[in-house]
């Protein structure tokens, strides 16, 4: 079992001396090619990390992972994650959507209208997702 851990922790390590390595490739390297490449390898490196988050969670703080938190071995990002809005396993249903961690109607709602973050001013009222004012 000790084992196992340390064989992990090695094959994190080399998995974020990675990353760092072909960060620098991209930036030396501007051809369009190699960078397909890279971010072909950043989204296989990403699957491994979400695979073991329950165990590592920090892992989630990552650059390139979906969100700094985790819920059932993935990444999320609990601000927007419709499936994880706040917490894990809290999905919100149509017509809502997650807007900072809180399912939202956008329809109606004056802060999130329309989509997350489009507030409506003082006067305005959100009437099908679009801000009226009298
Ligand atoms: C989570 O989503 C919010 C809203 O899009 C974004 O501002 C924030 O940077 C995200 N957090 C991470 C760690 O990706």
């Amino acid at each position: 079992m000790k084992f196992i851990k340390t064989l992990f922790l090695v094959t994190l390590l080399m998995a974020l001396g990675a990353i760092t390595l072909s960060s620098a490739t991209s930036s030396k390297n501007e051809e369009p090619n190699s960078l397909q490449g890279t971010s072909h390898f950043l989204s296989r490196k990403q699957n491994r990390i979400s695979v073991s988050c329950n165990k590592y969670p920090k892992i989630c703080n990552i650059k390139g992972s979906p969100g700094p938190n985790c819920c059932n071995n993935n990444c999320v990002n609990f601000s927007i994650d419709m499936f994880n809005c706040g917490r894990c396993g809290k999905k919100c249903s149509f017509p809502k959507i997650c807007c900072e961690g809180k399912c939202v109607n956008p329809r109606s709602n004056e802060k999130h209208c329309g989509k997350c973050g489009n507030k409506c001013d003082n006067r305005g009222s959100c009437v099908y997702g679009m801000c009226r004012y009298a």
